[in-house]
């Protein structure tokens, strides 16, 4: 059977509602056995791999850290008694995303997250054209990539499922980290478009964005830990029970309504102005750091 009639025969997956009722709501049933999380030594993206281990997805864990990538596996192979396989390397370069690509293929593959970021911080113009590249290349052409090269033997399976973390900054221009605040935008159209391309050849494709998270990342960029009680393990598992109802999640309801407030009610003017004295500080953070 050519590949066309081969999909044309084959069933759609069912709405998630139809699933639970029918009893088929193990995750692994519906989606693939397989997970590979883009950026996933820490942080949300280490979230996202509990998150799957605890509901027995075997995992591809990618990042440039090989210490911290290989301790998540250890735990989670212990804990779970999953199949972790771990790929080291910088995301931002084709080699590694040759060798992601290759530990993925031959997988049940039900699930993509594609969730490292490179968020330079600091005046557009005082940022260095190899930090701003490495926006691209990190943001938008590795998903994009990873994404191309994995979806289609997904569509074939006729099930599956990919998640772009995106932020609140891709809603709307935020100074001092606007190439960031502009890959998270196009993050979200892209994950926006892909919901509606795929959604009736079984994939469910969501944007997920979030205000402050409490992780390393952002600790690290603001010097402090992110107001509010949003951390990583309560994003993770939203994101992955609002797969089958996207296109967009916007884990807590402080960041539902302040992303209401700033987008709908705010005049962009004023918005952007507000979002400009909120990343003063992360810059002032930056420039203290650089300067000891
Ligand atoms: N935390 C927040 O407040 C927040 C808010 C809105 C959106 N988000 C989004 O959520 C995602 C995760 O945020 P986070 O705070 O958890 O980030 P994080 O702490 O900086 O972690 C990012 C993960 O990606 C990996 N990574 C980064 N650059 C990479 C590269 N070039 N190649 C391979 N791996 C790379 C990091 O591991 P290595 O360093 O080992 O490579 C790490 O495991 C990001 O997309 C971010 O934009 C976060």
């Amino acid at each position: 059977m050519g590949a066309t009639q081969e999909q044309a025969a084959r069933p759609k997956t069912a709405p998630k509602a139809a699933l639970m009722a029918s009893g088929e709501h193990r995750f692994t049933d519906r989606l693939g056995t397989w997970a590979l999380i883009a950026g996933a030594s820490e942080g949300l993206g280490a979230a996202f791999a509990r998150q799957l281990a605890g509901r027995r997805v075997n995992l591809v864990l990618a990042a440039r850290r090989k210490e911290p990538l290989e301790a998540l596996a250890q735990e989670l192979r212990s804990a779970f008694g999953i199949e972790v396989r771990c790929a080291e390397g910088d995301l931002a370069s084709p080699a590694t995303l040759d060798k992601v690509l290759a530990e993925c293929s031959g997988l049940d593959l039900g699930v993509v997250v594609c969730n490292a970021a490179q968020a330079p911080i600091g005046d557009f113009l005082a940022r260095e054209v190899d930090d701003l590249n490495r926006v691209v290349d990190v943001n938008v052409r590795a998903p994009l990539l990873l994404l191309r090269g994995l979806l289609p033997a997904m569509v074939a399976r006729g099930r599956g499922a990919a998640i772009l973390m995106t932020s609140f900054t891709g809603h709307l221009g935020t100074p001092r980290i606007a190439a960031y605040a502009a890959s998270k935008a196009f993050l979200r159209v892209l994950g926006e478009s892909l919901w509606y391309e795929l959604k009736d050849q079984g994939i469910d494709v969501l944007a997920c964005s979030c205000g402050a998270v409490r992780t390393p990342g952002y600790a690290m960029a603001a010097g402090k830990e992110a107001p509010g009680t949003l951390n990583a393990e309560k994003v993770a598992k939203r994101a992955l029970w609002a797969l089958g109802g996207g296109p967009v999640v916007m884990p807590g309801f402080v960041n539902r309504l302040a992303t209401i407030v700033m987008t709908r009610l705010v005049p962009k003017r004023t918005a952007i102005a507000i979002l400009a004295r909120s990343t003063r500080s992360l810059a002032q953070v930056r420039d203290t750091r650089s300067a000891s």
